[in-house]
């Protein structure tokens, strides 16, 4: 890696991303944050006097985003060391019922983004023989989620991506990680409508701080599934035993209001 390597995080106008680039700016690396906020961005970039932070405003929801983001960095002559794709949103409710736009911007965002950012900067990655990917996954990646499908399934797509690339890049010097978090104290949960779900009021809700810390350790290992807790590791290895209709019955108990 360069003296002050470049790290681009998506989503960093709050939760995760925010305290993600918190850290990657704690540890010498330069930044490229983006988000729709831009007025959170500049203040995140304003608080980081000593990181050179490159501030990109982005829909990633619009299908040309990922290449603009990407156009803009070569612009700048910014060559980017680790891609953190972090952006991402939920929605809680029957999925008949819930509206199908915003159910299919969550697939843009969470799914295709991801994937188009990770094409175009992991080319680059390759062929400099060095880089490191970290894709937010989550532990609703491990099972399919009743009342919140579209949100598990997407990041189901995330947990498999993130672990197939793994396995293609292994030699290169590029390394790929998912972090796959139980729940998290920010905006997300007011922003999917589950804050009251069984999920956020009954279980351990972990900082974002305290996650950022320990993805960018995972990342920094190139370490492929980072699962915060001990719980949600020995939950991830009894999912792939238990009946699937214990593990569909308990998730639709959770993700209900
Ligand atoms: N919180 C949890 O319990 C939890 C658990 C597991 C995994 N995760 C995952 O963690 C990641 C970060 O979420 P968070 O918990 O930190 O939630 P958050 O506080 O709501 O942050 C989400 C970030 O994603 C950005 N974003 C959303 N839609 C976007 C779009 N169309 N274009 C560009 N940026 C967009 C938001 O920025 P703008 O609104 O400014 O665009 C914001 O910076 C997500 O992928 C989420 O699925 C969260």
């Amino acid at each position: 890696m360069p003296d002050r390597p470049v790290a681009l995080v998506t989503g960093a106008s709050s939760g995760i991303g925010k305290d993600l680039a918190r850290v990657f700016a704690r540890e010498n690396h330069d930044l490229v944050i983006v988000a729709r906020g831009e007025e959170r961005l500049r203040a995140l970039a304003g608080e980081l006097p000593s990181t050179k932070v490159t501030v990109i405003p982005a829909d990633l929801g619009a299908p040309g985003a990922p290449a603009e983001i990407f156009a803009a960095c070569e612009a700048a002559g910014v060559t980017v060391d680790v891609l953190v794709n972090n952006a991402g949103f939920g929605s809680n409710g029957a999925f008949l019922d819930l509206d199908l736009e915003r159910e299919a911007q969550m697939v843009d965002v969470n799914c295709t983004a991801l994937l188009r950012l990770t094409h175009l900067f992991g080319k680059g990655m390759r062929a400099r023989g060095r880089g490191k990917i970290l894709n937010v996954g989550s532990t609703a990646g491990f099972q399919p989620g009743p009342f919140m499908a579209t949100y598990y399934a997407s990041k189901a797509f995330v947990v498999s991506f993130s672990e197939a690339l793994s396995d293609e890049l292994a030699g290169t010097g590029v390394t790929v990680t998912c972090l796959c978090p139980g729940p998290v104290a920010t905006e997300f949960a007011d922003r999917a409508g589950n804050a009251r779900s069984k999920l956020f009021q009954s279980t351990k809700v972990a900082s974002s701080a305290e996650i950022a810390e320990f993805a960018y350790q995972a990342t920094m290992r190139g370490q492929l599934l980072a699962i915060p807790t001990l719980m949600q590791r020995l939950q991830f290895q009894s999912l792939r035993v238990a009946p699937r209709s214990v593990v569909r019955g308990i998730a639709a108990r959770l993700n209900r209001s």
